[in-house]
């Protein structure tokens, strides 16, 4: 592995990275960590007693809302509508005060349960079941403001009828998912998931217990005002600072989960743990930790400008200002703002209608591909 820095201490601890397997093995608490019967949950709205500020920020992230019940997701604005994906139409309908899609030339409906994905980016439609859960064949992409394809599954491609119908096909229902499959899509979008089916009880998004862990204990030691209260909870800034990149790659991937799963190249722009960790900028300082530049509470901001005091809070500026041991990063000779814009390019994935910003940092040469 390519080390960036010359301290001792800070590769020893970069040599610590971990794969996510590793970690829940290790730790206490880490995200995604299966919900065992002692673990004791509160939800966010106990938390939200005490930090009203945190929890009515947090609230409105896009993580909080990644997982919904289908009545409160884009899908719920079609009901008595019609949509035509991949060839094939579908209706959305509200049958038993449930809302379900029924796929034209098919025979019956299938209810929707949960909407995964915010809809920031995009979101995918499950039918719960008792063995697997189905993955409708069609999302919402807000880049569109409409329906395409879910990523990774195939195109049909079957062209429509003159009567508006496509040939019924049952892939064209959606995708058949494992619940095995399935149990790993809550543990990253959601609290307490259960080890063992049935999935029940837990809470949606990610939300304060989906990475501090269960609060319980800390929620009544706090209550009873006991000094101890604070080490009954993960703070993730408690952590050292590579290994809190880890920690958001609990459910992002962290860079040895990518090199594991063999990635390499433009596909990997989606991990920003590993594009980060590969880039000159990286090294053991709270700085350049994912918490460096986004507040986990709050919304991702899409504002440039909001970026450049982080950058410049390890760069210095105009052009015989020397970088020192505060501000390890050169000045740049080409502009003193609108840092992002330049050295954090944004790259198109087709598939779900969205670019994506690399995390790799660097200097961007027109026409070069994307470094591994
Ligand atoms: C009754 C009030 C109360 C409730 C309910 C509560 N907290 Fe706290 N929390 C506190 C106080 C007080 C502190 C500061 C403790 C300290 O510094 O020793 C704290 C500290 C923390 C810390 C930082 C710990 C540290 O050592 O730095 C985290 C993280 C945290 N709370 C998360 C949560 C979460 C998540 C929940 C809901 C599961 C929650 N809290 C519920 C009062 C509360
Ligand atoms: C328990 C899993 C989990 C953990 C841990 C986690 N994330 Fe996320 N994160 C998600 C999911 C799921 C989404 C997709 C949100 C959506 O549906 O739009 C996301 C989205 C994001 C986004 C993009 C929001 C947008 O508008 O596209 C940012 C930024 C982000 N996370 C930062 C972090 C940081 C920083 C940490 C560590 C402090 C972290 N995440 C830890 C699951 C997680
Ligand atoms: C290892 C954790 C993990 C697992 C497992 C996982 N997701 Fe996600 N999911 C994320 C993170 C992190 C994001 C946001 C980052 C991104 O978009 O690359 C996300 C984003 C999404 C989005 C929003 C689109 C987007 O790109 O932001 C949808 C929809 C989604 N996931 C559905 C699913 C479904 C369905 C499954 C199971 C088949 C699943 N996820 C399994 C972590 C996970
Ligand atoms: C995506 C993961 C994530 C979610 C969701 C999340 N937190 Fe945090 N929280 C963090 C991280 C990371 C830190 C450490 C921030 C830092 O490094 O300064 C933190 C710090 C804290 C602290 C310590 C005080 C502080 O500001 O440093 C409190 C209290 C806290 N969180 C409460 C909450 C509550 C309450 C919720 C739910 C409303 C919540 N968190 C949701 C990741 C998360
Ligand atoms: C933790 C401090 C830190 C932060 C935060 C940081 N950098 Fe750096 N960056 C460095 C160091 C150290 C280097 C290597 C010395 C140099 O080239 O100045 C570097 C190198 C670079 C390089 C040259 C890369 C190359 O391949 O030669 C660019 C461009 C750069 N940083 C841009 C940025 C931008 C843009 C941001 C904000 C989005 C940023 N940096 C945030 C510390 C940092
Ligand atoms: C030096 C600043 C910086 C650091 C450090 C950083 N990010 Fe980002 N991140 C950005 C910027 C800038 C964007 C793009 C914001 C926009 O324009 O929408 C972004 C966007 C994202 C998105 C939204 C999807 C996308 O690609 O646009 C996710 C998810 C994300 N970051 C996760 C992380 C995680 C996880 C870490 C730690 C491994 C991290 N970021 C570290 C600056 C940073
Ligand atoms: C308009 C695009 C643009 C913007 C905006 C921009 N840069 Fe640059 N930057 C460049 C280019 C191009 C180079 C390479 C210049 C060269 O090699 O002559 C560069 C070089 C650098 C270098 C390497 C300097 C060296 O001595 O090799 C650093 C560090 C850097 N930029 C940081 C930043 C930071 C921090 C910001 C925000 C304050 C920023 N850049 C804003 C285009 C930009």
């Amino acid at each position: 592995m390519l080390l960036v820095g010359s301290c001792r201490a800070a590769q020893d601890t970069l040599a610590d990275q971990m794969s996510t397997i590793e970690r829940l093995a290790h730790q206490a608490w880490w995200p995604t960590k299966p919900a065992n019967p002692n673990d004791k949950y509160v939800g966010s709205a106990v938390c939200a007693e005490c930090h009203k500020d945190i929890a009515a920020a947090q609230r409105e992230s896009e993580m909080a809302r990644t997982l919904l019940p289908v009545d409160h997701s884009k899908a719920a604005d079609y009901v008595g509508k019609s949509i035509t994906v991949d060839g094939f139409s579908y209706d959305f309908i509200e049958e038993d005060k449930t809302l379900a899609f029924r796929l034209r030339g098919a025979t019956g409906s299938k209810p929707l349960t949960w909407a995964f994905g915010s809809g920031a980016i995009s979101q995918v439609y499950m039918t719960a079941g008792d063995h697997s859960f189905n993955e409708s064949h069609f999302s919402y992409f807000e880049p569109i403001h409409g329906f395409d394809v879910t990523p990774a599954q195939p195109n049909l491609r079957v062209p429509m009828r003159a009567d508006g119908a496509g040939a019924a096909s049952k892939s064209a229902e959606g995708r058949t998912v494992s619940m095995q499959e399935v149990r790993r899509c809550f543990s990253c979008h959601a609290a307490n998931v259960p080890a063992e089916a049935p999935i029940t009880g837990f809470i949606p998004g990610v939300t304060c217990e989906t990475c501090h862990g269960p609060g319980a204990n800390h929620a009544a030691a706090a209550r009873a005002e006991l000094p101890q209260s604070g080490a009954l909870i993960l703070n993730p800034a408690r952590l050292r600072p590579v290994d809190r990149v880890d920690f958001c790659g609990a459910c992002h991937a962290t860079s040895t989960d990518v090199q594991l799963g063999g990635g390499v190249g433009r596909p990997t722009v989606r991990f920003p743990a590993y594009r980060l960790e590969n880039s000159a900028c990286w090294s053991n300082d709270a700085r350049i930790q994912c918490t460096g530049c986004h507040d986990p509470h709050r919304p991702l901001s899409h504002d440039t400008a909001a970026y450049d005091q982080r950058c410049l809070s390890c760069h210095v500026t105009g052009a015989n200002t020397k970088a020192d041991a505060d501000h390890p990063g050169r000045a740049c000779p080409k502009s003193t703002q609108g840092c992002t814009g330049c050295h954090m390019p944004k790259y198109d994935f087709p598939d779900v209608h969205h670019r994506f910003t690399d995390h790799q940092i660097r200097i961007v040469k027109p026409g070069e591909p994307v470094p591994a």
